[in-house]
């Protein structure tokens, strides 16, 4: 199905395509043909990815440094994307990320920090991409988001912004369907991916936590970047606006993040009517 030749000739954007299930995205991308170009933050992320995935694609894979939430880089970016390869096809919204910590802490500057990265930062790259190629050539956008249809306690900044991006991708889908635009999400549950390294040591007993999925073990990135893979490729052609979980069944059992419990639990009394003995 992912035949080495179904991209041939499409350019594909990949942000914080140097790290993690990026970096396995933008392999996958590269190994069915199309040429990839990934961006971040970091040059110390983006020049040794350029050179293994080159490696590992056998073609060169392009890096620009570029921080989605500075909406001056991010058109730059665009453009030089534009410029350089004649086209972006796809786009791949990945970059981004947060810190664990109870809500009632969370300081002004930290929630905006964390909004400006996974809300605002996807919508600068997502606006960019349509204006200078997608709305008049065509094009599909996935943005990798993360479980939000439960509680997710430590996250209340990143499950906002991470809502908020879906919502805004099934806007953007009826908008700009007619124009040829796919835009869908991918909610990835237990990821093991580098990411986790950027955590404080013990923030996460991620053996303890594969507990909590049905299928008691973390997704590998290839399994993140197969369902991005297909979304933009032609078997997804007709898929639009909607969001995708791949998460062993995380979502619809188990906690994500252990809440404890009030110490000593209410006793349980089953009622009677009144009437009974
Ligand atoms: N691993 C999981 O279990 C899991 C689960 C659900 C969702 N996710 C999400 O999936 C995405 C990829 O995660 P991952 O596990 O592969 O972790 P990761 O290695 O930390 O990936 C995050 C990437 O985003 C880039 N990035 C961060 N801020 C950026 C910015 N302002 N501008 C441009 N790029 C930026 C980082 O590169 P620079 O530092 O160079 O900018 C990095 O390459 C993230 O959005 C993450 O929150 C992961």
């Amino acid at each position: 199905m992912f035949r080495d030749d179904v991209l041939a000739g499409q350019v594909a954007l990949v942000t914080g395509g140097g790290t993690g299930i990026g970096a396995a995205t933008a392999r996958m991308l590269g190994r069915m043909g199309a040429t990839v170009v990934i961006a971040s933050r970091k040059a110390s992320n983006i020049e040794p990815a350029v050179a293994g995935l080159s490696r590992q694609v056998g073609r060169p894979v392009h890096g620009i440094v570029c921080d989605i939430r500075d909406r001056a880089a991010v058109d730059a970016c665009v453009k030089s994307v534009i410029d350089t390869h004649g086209r972006l096809d796809i786009l791949v919204n990945n970059g981004g990320g947060q810190f664990l910590s109870p809500a009632e802490v969370i300081t002004p500057k930290g929630w905006d920090a964390v909004v400006a990265t996974n809300l605002t930062g996807q919508w600068n790259i997502t606006q960019a991409a349509a204006n200078a190629w997608m709305l008049g050539h065509g094009g599909a956008i996935v943005n990798i988001t993360m479980l939000t249809a439960r509680g997710f306690p430590g996250m209340a900044h990143s499950v906002a912004a991470r809502a908020g991006v879906e919502a805004m991708g099934r806007t953007l889908a009826v908008e700009w369907a007619s124009r040829g635009v796919r835009i869908n999400s991918v909610e990835p549950g237990l990821v093991n991916s580098s990411g986790f390294r950027r955590y404080p040591e013990g923030a996460f007993d991620l053996r303890e936590l594969q507990r909590r999925v049905p299928m008691k073990r973390m997704a590998t990135v290839d399994e993140i970047a197969g369902t991005v893979c297909f979304l933009v490729s032609p078997l997804g052609g007709y898929i639009t606006g909607q969001t995708i979980v791949v998460d062993g069944g995380h979502s619809l059992w188990g906690d994500n993040w252990i809440v404890p419990d009030p110490e000593p639990l209410p006793d349980v009394v089953i009622p009677r009517e009144e009437w009974e003995e």
